[in-house]
């Protein structure tokens, strides 16, 4: 069965980005100059997924207006002879079909994933988490979508991380299948260093076959009054198999601030105008020190 759908949880607080994200949603804050949510969406349909379902919240509209056409903004750059601009804004508003839904209160991961019952049906879908950038040859989601043709089943996104790294994760129990394969068997959400069953961490992305809505209807608020995607995936790796992918790739994780800054940089530096001038500022800097 072809994934069509791609559901983009949006309506969270970004807590951990205030003041920034008092106004500014933390999905647009640019790495570079291209939003979080920009690349995340270029990921999707780089993956062959151009429907898009973001569920949203209060604040968040201007992440809808951004795969919108500005007609007046293309005229003026169009006027200053910026038609390499209007391009790129252009290929913006086309690149996906954007359907949305609100979560009035943010009540956590999953309940947000809920929210998009309707939207998405039942059909198996992706989820994509503009705080989890990965620059990879193969899209990620694409890599996990390559594991769901096979076997038909959920697959979750997995990377391992330090020791003292778990505490900031959901993290997963599971057996060996191959190298980068594994059967979820159990799962933790943010364990302490001494207690974690592995340090395979769970990164934000997933395809998830529908049955994932009714167990998440049954979830219970768990830590910070949050309905928990990782609960209702755990619970779905009791009654099915749930695949775990170690991807390929270098995963950013920006929803942290020193993960947003060494994205930062890391993408400057694949820019063939910035490479030079950011290499060399960074060791100017660092021979400062
Ligand atoms: P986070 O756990 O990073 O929460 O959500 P957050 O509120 O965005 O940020 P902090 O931790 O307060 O700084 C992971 C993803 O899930 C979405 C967020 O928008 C983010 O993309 N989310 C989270 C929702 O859509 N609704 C929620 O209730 C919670």
């Amino acid at each position: 069965m072809k994934i069509k759908k791609a559901v983009i949880p949006v309506a969270g607080l970004g807590t951990r980005f205030l003041p920034a994200t008092k106004t500014v949603p933390k999905e647009l804050l640019p790495i570079v100059d291209i939003p979080a949510i920009q690349y995340v969406a270029q990921e999707a349909v780089d993956s062959g997924i151009a429907e898009v379902i973001f569920v949203t919240g209060r604040g968040k509209d201007s992440i809808e207006d951004h795969f919108d056409e500005i007609p007046e903004l293309e005229q003026v750059l169009e006027e200053r002879g910026q038609t390499e601009m209007v391009e790129s804004l252009r290929r913006i508003a086309e690149m996906i079909e954007v359907v949305s839904v609100r979560q009035k209160r943010p009540l956590g991961l999953g309940h947000a994933v809920l929210c998009a019952r309707d939207l998405v049906g039942n059909e198996p879908f992706a989820v994509l988490l503009s705080d989890d950038l990965i620059d990879s040859p193969s899209p990620c989601i694409r890599q996990l979508l390559d594991i769901f043709d096979e076997k038909g089943e959920s697959v979750i996104a997995l990377r391992r991380v330090l020791e003292h790294e778990v505490h900031r994760y959901g993290i997963v129990q599971g057996r060996q299948l191959n190298s980068r394969l594994y059967e979820v068997e159990n799962m933790v959400e943010k364990p302490r260093p001494g207690e974690t069953p592995s340090r395979l961490a769970i990164i934000g992305r997933y395809i998830l076959r529908p049955e994932i809505f009714s167990l998440l209807e049954k979830v219970t608020p768990g830590r910070g009054g949050e309905i928990q995607l990782t609960d209702g995936i755990s619970e779905l790796a009791r009654q099915k198999k749930v695949y775990g992918y170690e991807f390929e790739g270098e995963h950013y994780d920006i929803g942290d601030k020193l993960g947003f800054v060494k994205a930062t940089v890391a993408y400057a530096l694949k820019r063939a105008e910035l490479e030079r001038p950011v290499r060399e500022y960074l060791r100017a800097v660092i021979s400062k020190r």
